[in-house]
């Protein structure tokens, strides 16, 4: 009878049972071994310098091999005329992703991370530009930047037809490891010493199991030599 109660359990946890190597309670954040994550990749561009950010793309973070993939969508007709309004108004265009991939849309409590470049340099660059994600050692992104390629703004005349398509890379930066104790020594020698206990039982014993002989020999020693002893001096000259 426990084998449909099992799957049930399974049915009903899929998230649990998704990612067996992610961390119990924190879903929100591409631990290890828990497969891609995604990212909600957002842009903001307004004629009247407000923020107002819609969805551009889907980042998928693989966190095992380290890769990051981008799907986007083009422009409409719409964004490209207010993309070239805000140029014009010498106006910013701005991104972000959430810190936390993973996290459900619109439930987003760990916040954002942004960055912008001007709108004319998006425009002059034919929509080509470079998102760096800087992530850390728990999986949280903790700062994006965006440059255009070419950056700058010449004043070029760019056609409709080349503000349809984003041309966009998308890098990783993982944190620079600072020099460390050498832990993978260390526990490689613990581990070699826990294999010999292993091997031999006998080392497992309790101190008291090894020594009581010892402990018994000594303790009877002391109470036969008390009476001798007579009373310690309370001081000495
Ligand atoms: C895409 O961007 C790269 C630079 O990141 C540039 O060399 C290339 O010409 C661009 N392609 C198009 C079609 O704009």
């Amino acid at each position: 009878m426990a084998a449909p109660w099992l799957l049930l359990l399974l049915l009903a946890a899929p998230g649990a049972v998704q990612g067996s190597g992610c961390r119990a309670g924190a879903r929100g954040a591409a631990a290890e071994g828990c497969g891609p994550t995604g990212l909600l990749l957002e842009h903001s561009f307004e004629t009247d310098d407000n923020v107002h950010f819609r969805k551009r793309g889907s980042l998928t973070w693989n966190v095992q091999d380290g890769t990051i993939t981008l799907t986007q969508r083009q422009l409409t007709e719409d964004e490209r005329g207010r993309l070239r309004d805000v140029a014009a108004l010498n106006g910013l265009y701005r991104v972000r992703v959430p810190r936390k991939p993973g996290a459900v849309e619109g439930l987003v409590a760990a916040g954002h991370v942004s960055s912008f470049v001007p709108a004319c340099s998006l425009v002059e660059s034919h929509l080509s530009d470079r998102l760096t994600l800087h992530v850390d050692v728990a999986g949280n992104v903790v700062g994006l930047s965006v440059v255009t390629e070419p950056g700058g703004c010449r004043g070029h005349e760019v056609e409709d037809v080349d503000l349809e398509l984003f041309n966009t890379t998308v890098q990783l930066q993982p944190p620079l490891t600072a020099p460390g104790p050498e832990t993978a020594a260390f526990i490689e020698r613990l581990e070699m010493e826990q294999a010999q206990k292993a091997k031999n039982p006998q080392e497992q014993k309790s101190f008291f199991a090894k020594y009581w002989h010892l402990i018994l020999g000594g303790a009877v020693f002391l109470t036969a030599m008390r009476p001798a002893r007579g009373p310690a001096p309370s001081s000495e000259a």
